[in-house]
């Protein structure tokens, strides 16, 4: 007996190790790239508009392999899937930091996208089912605490290679990702497969043997019981035509709708564009710039750790609230500042890092974890598969739309004449020189307002579907939606 409790919680210390890499690789991949811009971006020549097309590639990966990793994990198996993820992580990066030109760079961020995609779903799911039942929701919510540990490493890393004077500074950005996908592609090796898919493919007995590594012995036998219902239950499932059912549209509403209000308020620009937004400012250098990201990176990971424990408390309603009205809030003060920039002279730059410092805390607190928590809690269980994975391909399509258009939105509401200037070194190859260039960068204030906008728009909408789940039992929620009850009415 004293032997198995040993083993149990040894076991689950490697799993969580290497969930942790999973999650550790979803946000290093999300992040490497803000580091990267300025460089490739003098290096290869590019404008804007193609630096958008390069970290939208990567976007646009991820929701492919989002969108295809549920059939693949139950086909393949959960561990074979995030093998293949982890392959994919090592030669994306890999891919990445050679790439010899734009079209490569961005074919190499749409294949490595596919991996975050891929992690994005099996990562956790393989946690859920191979987790000892008590531990599994405490895993759940630390999933979104790696991510921002894996963008906060990134941006370290970043800093690492960053050098002013060396314009192939993002190829060893790009190769650090190798590292971690190693770690990942070798845990895993070690690591079994999940009980719940052995069994759902009628193997009982090595279902048990794994069982019987992890879970109380006493519990064993009554988890195949268990796993032997659920697979009866999933076989009259209807699937995606159940998800669509009228009782169940209120549920869609709010997954769609909260990864709608994650992203729309532009949460991604201040990751991925965060040093070149510093720059803008006035931090000069692209080495400067950085170490702003990181500053950001370190913000999200405190606040989020923060938040584990307001989660339970304040309940996801206050936490919703509070947290959007101080990024609205912030959000209008960044506008205020970037609009009278040359007014505030050296103030502004100083302004301009505290309201992106403050917005971070505010979201890392709210909408960061709530987005992924919520859409875990409002599906019945029968349909938490296919809900939860809409709820994920909305994250990644919105999150996609947004990088893609920040750009172009700061253009069309930069007002002729309040366009920013940098300064930036640019690589002449004719002489083989660096001249320093002037470039317009425009005028983000525009852009923030409309961010800002949308959270006002995001406050009325949670204030009629935002649900209460705390403390709710989740049979209670289904029972709730079945009975056509209005999401801010569940707690009652
Ligand atoms: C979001 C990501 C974002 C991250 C920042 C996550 O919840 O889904 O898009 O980059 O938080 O911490």
């Amino acid at each position: 007996m004293e032997k198995q409790t040993t083993y149990n919680k040894n076991l689950v210390v490697i799993i969580a190790a290497v969930a942790a890499t999973g999650g550790l690789l979803f946000g290093f991949d999300t992040g490497v790239i803000s580091g990267a811009i300025p460089f490739f971006q003098q290096d290869f020549q590019l404008s804007n508009s193609m630096v958008e097309n390069i970290t939208t590639a990567g976007l646009i990966g991820a929701v492919i392999g989002a969108m295809f990793t549920g059939r693949l994990s139950d086909i393949f198996g959960r561990r074979k899937t995030i093998l293949g993820a982890a392959i994919i992580f090592v030669v994306g990066a890999a891919w990445s930091g050679w790439a010899p030109n734009p079209t490569d760079l961005i074919l190499a961020r749409l294949f490595i996208g596919l991996a975050i995609g891929i992690s994005s779903f099996s990562v956790p799911l393989y946690i859920a089912e191979i987790s000892p039942t008590k531990m599994r929701g405490r895993l759940v919510s630390l999933f979104q605490l790696l991510i921002t540990i894996g963008i906060l490493v990134s941006y370290l890393s970043d800093l690492a290679f960053a050098n002013n004077d060396v314009l192939s500074s993002w190829r060893p950005m790009f190769y650090a990702g190798m590292i971690p996908g190693f770690i990942l592609l070798i845990g895993m090796l070690f690591l079994p497969e999940t009980p719940r898919w052995l069994m759902s493919k009628g193997r009982e007995e090595e279902s048990r043997k794994i069982l019987q590594r992890i879970e109380e012995p006493a519990l064993v036998e009554e988890s195949i019981q268990r796993m032997k219902q659920e697979i009866e239950q999933d076989k009259e499932k209807a699937g995606l035509r159940e998800i669509f059912r009228p009782w169940l549209r209120t549920a869609l509403i709010i997954a769609v709708g909260i990864m709608f209000f994650q992203q729309f308020v532009g949460i991604n620009t201040v990751i991925y564009y965060s040093p070149k937004i510093f720059m803008i400012v006035g931090f000069e250098g692209a080495r400067a710039g950085i170490w702003g990201a990181v500053s950001v990176g370190v913000i999200n990971v405190l606040f989020t750790i923060l938040s584990l424990f307001m989660i339970d408390r304040l309940g996801r309603r206050k936490l919703y609230f509070i947290g959007l009205s101080g990024i609205v809030i912030s959000l209008m003060a960044l506008g205020m500042v970037f609009a009278f920039h040359t007014a505030l002279g050296d103030t502004g730059k100083w302004m301009a890092i505290a309201f992106v410092w403050i917005y971070i805390a505010f979201f890392a607190i709210s909408l960061g974890p709530l987005g992924w928590l919520i859409i875990s809690e409002i599906f019945p269980l029968r349909v938490r598969g296919i809900g939860t994975s809409i709820g994920s391909l909305s994250n990644w399509f919105f999150n996609g739309v947004v990088a893609f258009t920040f750009f172009k939105i700061v253009k069309l509401f930069t007002a002729s004449g309040t366009g920013i200037i940098t300064h930036e070194k640019i690589y002449d190859a004719t002489t083989h020189t660096f001249v320093t260039k002037a470039i317009d960068n425009g005028n983000p204030a525009g852009a923030f307002w409309l961010y800002a906008f949308i959270g006002v728009l995001g406050l009325i909408w949670g204030y009629y579907y935002l649900p209460e789940t705390k403390d709710v039992p989740l049979e209670k929620i289904e029972e709730h939606w079945r009975k056509g009850g209005k999401p801010r009415d569940l707690k009652k």
